[in-house]
C-alpha cells in the first residue's frame, strides 16, 4: 500500500484535469533513490480511466546510453514506426520531434511517462525541452521521474528543465517516508521497524534495501 502520498496524486490529479482540458505541463518527480518515485508514478497510473491513453518509457543506466531510448518505447506504446536509425547524420531531429508532438497529440488527452531521467542521454534531454517550450497547447501530460542526488546526470536534468517556459513544468517532491510509515511497513513486513529506521539514518535507499533484506 502507498502511504503518506495523498498530496502528491491530488497534485496529479489536477495536472491531468489541466491536459485533458488543453492545458498540458511536464510534471517532474523528485525524489532521491528509493524514495517511492516510481510506487508514485505506479498508483498515479492505476488510478486513470481506461479510455486514457498512456505510453511508458525508462533510461536506462548504460555507459554509453542509445540515443532517444525512452522515444522508442513511447513509440512502440503509440504504434508509431521510428525510422529505423536514429543517427546524427540520417536523421533530422527537429522533424522526427515534431512528428512524435503530433502522433502523440493524435492520441487525444496522454499521458507519457519517461522514468529515470537522470539516465537521459543528450538527444532524450533535447526532446523534453523541444517538447516542453511547446506542451501548453496540448493535451499531452508528461510525467517525468528522477533523482536528485549530486551527480552529473541531476544536474544535467536540471539544465534542461530549466531552458522549459516555467508555467510548463511543476515539481513534485517525493519525500523520505516518516518513522511511523517505516514502521508500519515494517510491521506489515514482520520486521523490527525500529531498527530499520535507525538503521537508514534517513536514507531511503536503504530503507529499502533493509526492508528487502
Ligand atoms: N509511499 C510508499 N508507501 C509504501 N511503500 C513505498 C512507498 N514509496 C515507495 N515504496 C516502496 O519502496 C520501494 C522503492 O520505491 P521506488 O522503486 O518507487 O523508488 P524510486 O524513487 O523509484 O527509486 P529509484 O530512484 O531507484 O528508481 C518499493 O518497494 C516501493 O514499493
Ligand atoms: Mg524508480
Amino acid at each position: 500500500m502507498l502511504l503518506e502520498r495523498q498530496p502528491q496524486l491530488q497534485q496529479m490529479d489536477a495536472l491531468l484535469a489541466d491536459a485533458i482540458g488543453g492545458r498540458g505541463r511536464i510534471v517532474v518527480v523528485l525524489g532521491e533513490a528509493g524514495a517511492g518515485k516510481t510506487a508514485l508514478v505506479e498508483a498515479f497510473a492505476s488510478r486513470l480511466d481506461d479510455g486514457l491513453t498512456m505510453l511508458r518509457s525508462a533510461c536506462e543506466d548504460l555507459s554509453i546510453p542509445d540515443p532517444l531510448g525512452p522515444l522508442h518505447d513511447l513509440a512502440r506504446d503509440a504504434h508509431w514506426e521510428l525510422p529505423r536509425v536514429l543517427d546524427d547524420r540520417q536523421v533530422q531531429r527537429l522533424p522526427l520531434f515534431s512528428e512524435a508532438l503530433d502522433v502523440f497529440e493524435a492520441k487525444g488527452p496522454c499521458l507519457l511517462v519517461i522514468e529515470d531521467l537522470h539516465w537521459a542521454d543528450d538527444a532524450t534531454l533535447d526532446f523534453v525541452r523541444f517538447l516542453g517550450r511547446r506542451i501548453a497547447n496540448t493535451h499531452i501530460l508528461l510525467l517525468i521521474t528522477a533523482r536528485t542526488d549530486r551527480s552529473e546526470g541531476q544536474m544535467r536534468v536540471r539544465r534542461a528543465l530549466g531552458e522549459i517556459p516555467a508555467g510548463n513544468v511543476v515539481r513534485i517532491d517525493v519525500p523520505l517516508l516518516s518513522e511511523s510509515a517505516v514502521l508500519s511497513l515494517a510491521a506489515t513486513a514482520e520486521r523490527d521497524g525500529e531498527a530499520i529506521y535507525r538503521a537508514s539514518a534517513g536514507n531511503a535507499f536503504f530503507v529499502t534495501e533493509l526492508l528487502a533484506a
